[in-house]
């Protein structure tokens, strides 16, 4: 019953654009039909929401060339590499879990982690051996909504979507095949300060934002949205939101100086830098001699290393799922915890300001990015 109303709220484009036998919600035996919808049949209705996701590191972790170059790397060090490949793909691009698509050829399984996939989750075990979730795709599209109503699709309120931290905690949390946490995003924010104030990623990553969950035209329960652009370490006025930085003193016994310099995770619902460890945070102290650059630098580095069976720090992502046996050492700023750094800078005649900066580095791709975050300066007086 439900089925048919669902295929008739399918407008003509939007049959169009997803080809013969497109629907919102397939039974999952029918042959030829994909069991999930495209993010597009979703954008006809859901337009604001898709604009975001589709800025979103989600819409890009199947095809991102970072993925995509480190997925071959990964399979090229397998013995068996189609269980490499399979072990990498049921995160980055979670609707082959069902489709069994692991070679990313339909356009569905391209679009990553995708509306479909998360909004038919009905629930997560983070104690399953194959992986987490419990998977429902079909016509029930589940949300934070309480008496929502869709033409198109039934709904279903889902406190997992709407304020558990484990709807999250299924692909940022991991643990490799020797027993390293490779991501361990979850079990950072479960012991710090953020569980007990009730706050889970939604809260910092999904923000309410003004817009419309649905068209104009649409009947809408509410006229605020759920940011689907989950911004992290690669939105810099993200990383400056959660990370400060201050001179705690300075004292100038020429020709050098003393120079405290702290460096706070003020808001980082986990260890920061989060996520892997192909990520740090750099910061650097040196001086300003009026070109604007950071002459005479000293840098203290943070970041989680993990090592391999010889011990050597590892850096490439494949290497960090696959070779990673041990965690080295953790240097990264716990929540709401202040470091104060030390430095001795020489000073030349011509200085004209002490400056700190806090980079962000994030070497996970072929092409390491580096942003800053946070700069302070003080100057000559
Ligand atoms: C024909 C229009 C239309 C299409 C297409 C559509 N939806 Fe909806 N959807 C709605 C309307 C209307 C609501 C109710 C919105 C409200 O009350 O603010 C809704 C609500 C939702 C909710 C909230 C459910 C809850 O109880 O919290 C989710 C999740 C959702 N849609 C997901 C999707 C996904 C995923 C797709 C694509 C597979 C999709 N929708 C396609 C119209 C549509
Ligand atoms: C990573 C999983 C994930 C993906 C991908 C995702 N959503 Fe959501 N969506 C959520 C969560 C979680 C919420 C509720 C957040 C909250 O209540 O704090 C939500 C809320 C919603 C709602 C209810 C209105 C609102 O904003 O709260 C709609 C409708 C919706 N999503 C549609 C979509 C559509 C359409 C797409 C793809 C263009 C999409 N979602 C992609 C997880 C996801
Ligand atoms: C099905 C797996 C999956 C689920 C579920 C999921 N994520 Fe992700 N997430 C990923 C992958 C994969 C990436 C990395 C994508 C890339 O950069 O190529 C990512 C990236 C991110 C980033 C980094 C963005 C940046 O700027 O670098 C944030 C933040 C994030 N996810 C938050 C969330 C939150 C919050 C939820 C729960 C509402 C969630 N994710 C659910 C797989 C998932
Ligand atoms: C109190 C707010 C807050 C909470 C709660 C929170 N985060 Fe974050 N998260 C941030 C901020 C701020 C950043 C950017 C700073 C950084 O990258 O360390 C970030 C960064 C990230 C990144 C990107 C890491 C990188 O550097 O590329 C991921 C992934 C992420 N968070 C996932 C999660 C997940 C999953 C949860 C829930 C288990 C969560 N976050 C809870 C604030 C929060
Ligand atoms: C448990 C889920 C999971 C598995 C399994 C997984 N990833 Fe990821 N991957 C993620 C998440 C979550 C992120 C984002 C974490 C962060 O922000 O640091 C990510 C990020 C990445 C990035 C950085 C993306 C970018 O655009 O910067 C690369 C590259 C990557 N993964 C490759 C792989 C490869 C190769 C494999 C298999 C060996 C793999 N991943 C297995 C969840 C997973």
């Amino acid at each position: 019953m439900e089925w048919t109303l669902t295929r008739l709220a399918l407008s003509p484009v939007l049959a169009c654009a997803l080809g013969p036998g497109a629907t919102l919600a397939n039974d999952r035996g029918q042959e030829g039909v994909p069991p999930y919808a495209s993010a597009k049949a979703c954008s006809q209705c859901h337009s604001t929401i898709h604009g975001y996701w589709s800025e979103s590191a989600h819409a890009r972790s199947a095809t991102s060339p970072a993925f995509l170059e480190s997925l071959r790397t990964a399979m090229a060090k397998a013995a068996d590499q189609e269980v490499v490949r399979a072990g990498c793909v049921w995160c980055h691009a979670p609707t082959a879990l069902v489709t069994g698509d692991l070679r990313l050829k339909e356009p569905v399984t391209r679009e990553g982690v995708t509306c479909d996939f998360c909004h038919t989750v009905s629930d997560v075990d983070l104690g399953r051996s194959d992986h987490p979730f419990h998977l429902d795709p079909g016509p029930v599209k589940r949300g934070p909504l309480e008496y929502a109503k869709s033409p198109a699709h039934e709904t279903a309120y889902s406190p997992l979507h709407r304020a558990s931290a484990l709807l999250c905690a299924s692909c940022h949390q991991y643990t490799n095949a020797h027993g390293v946490e490779v991501l361990s995003t979850y079990t950072e924010w479960k012991e710090g300060p953020y569980p007990l104030r009730g706050q889970t990623c939604q809260e910092c990553h999904m923000p309410l934002v003004p817009g419309s969950s649905v068209a104009e035209g649409i009947d809408a329960s509410q006229r605020r949205i759920n940011l689907h652009r989950v911004e992290g370490g690669s939105t810099v006025s993200r990383l400056a939101a959660g990370l400060d930085l201050r001179f705690e003193s300075v004292a100038l016994r020429h020709p050098s100086a003393e120079v405290e310099v702290a460096v706070i995770n003020r808001a980082v619902g986990h260890a920061a830098p989060g996520g892997l460890s192909s990520k740090s945070l750099v910061l650097g102290v040196g001086v300003d001699i009026g070109s604007g650059e950071l002459t005479l630098r000293s840098e203290r580095t943070y970041r989680r290393a993990l090592r391999d069976t010889q011990g050597r720090d590892l850096v490439t992502v494949a290497d960090l799922f696959l070779n990673a046996t041990a965690v080295g050492e953790d240097t990264r700023l716990r929540q709401k915890e202040t470091r104060v750094e030390r430095f001795t800078l020489p000073l030349p005649d011509n200085w004209v300001a002490i400056v700190a900066r806090l980079e962000y580095r994030d070497a996970s791709g072929p092409e390491a990015r580096v942003a800053t975050v946070r700069e302070v300066r003080w100057a000559r007086r």
